[in-house]
């Protein structure tokens, strides 16, 4: 209780705990999501005939309501908690702090509404119309006031990496936004965007892929150089690593967008930089993760009895697969075999499910306790279960969309000596059935281990409120 006073005394904590409840909830909702689009996959009449129902309108509400709304709410719940603690210092400018909480929930609200209605860009990743892009861009430079603001009123000289890790993320994702969804507004919801033809095209996977780059992986690793050592209870292994990989990534992300767009009308030379660059990808990437994985010498006994331990070295494993795959998929030869398959989805969601997802789950399980005043979470028994769902769910997920795309990639290419097409679009389609029923099952196991996380962190978060009203109020609130 002492501690928490002291805490609490100290730090902005409010925000962190509705972004971290936020976040989970966004995860329920944009996994189950999720699964629906898998079951239509497997079941097109769960479309209902409804065009707000629709696979095409759905799909997007899943992507940005996993990205942006789980994985900001954890984004933003976790820098706070980490940029304060690192400077020793309360968050600067609290009311602008909350304005993002607010500003981001009603960004997401947004989504919601929209998407359904086929209010669109066409722009993947960046769908949403013109005055939802303004108010993200609002939001987002008030994010970047108060995080580099705590930074600069901090305590401490030394800026700890995790935070050049969210700097660089916060920075960019600005960058990357502004950018890309420059439009004329033709109506209200109704947008042209700047660009035309294959600029068009490249600035946009300039964009998509520096938000995997920035988005899903810089800020993540922010996550991981602060929480993997205080759950491991050991130093980063190497700390001129970290700073190693951190120059090296976001130098090497910038360029290695046209991969996205092998063999289309992107000048053929720009195509094979952005595979070169993807290749060179893959050091700083296993650098990182290897930087990870190392911390936990010497404490890899715990991994036995900690499952928050396991999320987030399992989480390092799969960031390994998938910046390995990644690269891999970069090369012209492999990418005409996986491009437009499933591989290219499996290869998604082994970052997305393996890395993003269980990283954040790790995260939230160590702050949720602490932030609710609770010595840990209320059933460490759930946690454990949450864990192997997760893990089976994943597994099941990528390997069956691993070989369904590389079937579909052969039969689309498989040739009669005569020079006909052996098999029908359609027969492929046929032949991916029983891998999207899979799929289906791994999302719903990856799905039910969430719901067991809203129940524990919300019975935690509640056991907790008598210990948090017992703070003295200005500054639990603060
Ligand atoms: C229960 C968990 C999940 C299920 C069942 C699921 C299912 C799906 C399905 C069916 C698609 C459409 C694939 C297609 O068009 O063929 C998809 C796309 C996508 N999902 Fe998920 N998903 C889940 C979780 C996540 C999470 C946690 C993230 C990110 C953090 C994520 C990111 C994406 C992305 C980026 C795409 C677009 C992929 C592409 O364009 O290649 N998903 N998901
Ligand atoms: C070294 C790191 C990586 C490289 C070089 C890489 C490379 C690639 C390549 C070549 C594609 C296929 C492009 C296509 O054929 O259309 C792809 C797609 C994708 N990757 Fe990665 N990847 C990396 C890591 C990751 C990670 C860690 C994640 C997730 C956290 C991720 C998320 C995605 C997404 C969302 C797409 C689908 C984009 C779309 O078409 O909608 N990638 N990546």
């Amino acid at each position: 209780m002492q501690d928490l006073n002291i805490e609490a005394n100290t730090y902005n904590d409010s925000v962190v705990r509705q972004f971290s409840i936020m976040a989970v909830v966004w995860g329920v909702v944009g996994m189950l999501v999720g699964v629906i689009i898998a079951a239509q996959l497997v079941w097109p009449e769960l479309n209902l005939g409804l065009p707000w129902t629709s696979f095409g309108r759905l799909r997007p509400l899943h992507t940005n309501a996993v990205i942006f709304a789980f994985g900001g709410s954890t984004l933003f719940a976790t820098s706070y908690y980490v940029v304060q603690r690192t400077c020793q210092v309360k968050l600067f400018c609290g009311k602008l702090a909350a304005f993002t909480f607010w500003g981001w929930q009603l960004v997401i609200l947004a989504a919601a509404i929209s998407l359904p209605l086929g209010y669109t860009q066409a722009k993947e990743y960046a769908e949403l119309e013109w005055p939802i892009d303004i108010l993200i861009a609002v939001v987002w430079v008030s994010y970047a006031i108060v995080f580099f603001g705590t930074i600069a009123k901090r305590k401490v000289k030394h800026i700890y990496v995790a935070n050049w890790f969210f700097g660089a993320f916060i920075l960019t994702v600005a960058l990357l936004h502004i950018v890309n969804s420059a439009s004329s507004p033709a109506s209200f919801m109704k947008s042209y965007s700047a660009y035309a033809g294959v600029q068009d095209a490249m600035v946009q996977w300039w964009y998509g892929h520096n938000a995997v780059g920035f988005f899903l992986t810089a800020g993540f690793l922010g996550i991981m150089y602060y929480f993997v050592p205080k759950q491991a209870g050991r130093p980063v292994y190497s700390y001129s690593l970290s700073i190693v990989h951190f120059w090296a990534l976001i130098f090497t992300y910038m360029w290695a967008g046209p991969h996205h767009l092998h063999y289309t009308a992107l000048p053929d030379w720009t195509q094979s930089l952005g595979m070169a660059f993807s290749l060179i990808l893959l050091a700083p990437s296993w650098g990182g993760m290897i930087n990870g994985m190392m911390t936990m010498s010497g404490a890899w006994h715990k991994l036995r009895t900690d499952p928050i331990l396991r999320f987030m070295i399992v989480s390092l494993s799969f960031y390994g697969m998938s910046t390995f795959e990644g690269p891999m998929m970069a090369i012209k030869t492999v990418n005409s075999l996986s491009h437009y398959t499933d591989w290219t989805v499996g290869h998604v969601h082994s970052g997305a499910l393996g890395w993003v997802g269980l990283v954040s789950m790790g995260a939230l399980y160590y702050m949720v306790p602490r932030l609710f005043g609770q010595k840990q979470m209320h059933s460490m028994k759930a946690i454990e279960m949450h864990f192997w769902l997760a893990t089976v769910g994943i597994v099941l997920y990528i390997s069956s969309l691993w070989i369904s795309g590389v079937m579909e990639g052969l039969m689309w290419r498989a040739i009669n000596t005569d020079g006909t097409l052996t098999y029908t679009f359609v027969e492929s389609v046929k032949a991916k059935h029983p891998y999207y029923m899979i799929r289906l099952l791994g999302g719903l196991l990856y799905l039910s281990g969430m719901l067991i996380m809203l129940w524990n962190v919300l019975k935690t978060a509640t056991s907790g409120k008598a210990a948090i009203a017992n703070i003295p109020a200005v500054t639990a609130h603060a």
